[in-house]
């Protein structure tokens, strides 16, 4: 049987490592063999595109290299880790994948969220996710838990509020587009909170394979 592959969404600060590890954690418990990953990077050359993509330094980057850089990033990290995880009938859990593209380069930096979409699907060989949460937070309460958390800001944390009002507006349009895959959950809330919504959706979803606990 083929594995299942549930990616985590969110602008950044929305709690989508957290959540992802809890998932891992739940789908161990109950015998799954599970691969966690992340984007941009999860392979040795992704990860060197990710230090380009994230680097302040660069402030020249235009916003069509900036895409492609995160579709070849993609497609290396589908082509090495995701694909032949979920041959092998594994678990895939991402931390970002196309949605973020879609929502980051084609509607806040306005390359377009069709065409978007389009060419991730070809850098992914046509590979989507079964399921994706997307953590739903306003830029301000995301922005304070970094700030809280004195993370160094990377290329695009240093964004304004404006530009992540748009991220958050291209991961609606997916919501719209696609509601049964793509699953909105409130993030302002306990972390605990948010799982046992997550929770929730997955026992529906996938019942067959894993149990409360
Ligand atoms: P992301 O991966 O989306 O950037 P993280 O999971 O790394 O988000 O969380 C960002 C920060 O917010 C961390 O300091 C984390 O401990 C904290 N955090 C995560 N989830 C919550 C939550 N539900 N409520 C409050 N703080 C949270
Ligand atoms: P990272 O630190 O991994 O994410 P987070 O802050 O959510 O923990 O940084 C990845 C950054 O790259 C994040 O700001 C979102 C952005 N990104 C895109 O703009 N497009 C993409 O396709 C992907 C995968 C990420």
């Amino acid at each position: 049987m083929k594995g299942i592959f549930i990616t985590f969404e969110g602008i950044d600060g929305s709690g989508k490592s957290t959540q992802a590890k809890y998932l891992q954690t739940f789908l161990e418990s109950n015998q799954i063999d599970v691969i966690m990953t992340r984007e941009p990077g999860g392979t040795k050359v992704a990860e060197k595109i990710r230090q380009i993509l994230l680097d302040k330094q660069n402030i020249e980057l235009s916003g069509r290299a900036e895409l492609l850089l995160y579709l070849a990033s993609r497609a290396q990290h589908t082509v090495e880790i995701i694909e032949p995880a979920l041959n092998d009938g594994k678990w895939v859990i991402s931390d970002r994948f196309t949605d973020s593209s879609i929502a980051y380069q084609g509607c806040a930096r306005g390359l377009g969220m069709e065409m978007t979409k389009k060419l991730s699907l070809f850098a992914t060989g046509g590979i989507k996710p079964d399921l994706t949460f997307y953590l739903d937070i306003s830029p301000q309460r995301a922005s304070e838990r970094l700030n809280i958390q004195g993370k160094t800001l990377d290329r695009l944390e240093v964004e304004q509020q404006e530009f992540y009002d748009m991220v958050r507006q291209g991961y609606k349009w997916i919501a719209e587009q696609e509601p049964h895959r793509f699953i909105q959950i409130p993030g302002d809330r306990p972390p605990q909170k948010v799982w046992e919504s997550i929770k929730k959706e997955l026992l529906d979803r996938f019942g067959q394979y894993v149990h409360p606990l």
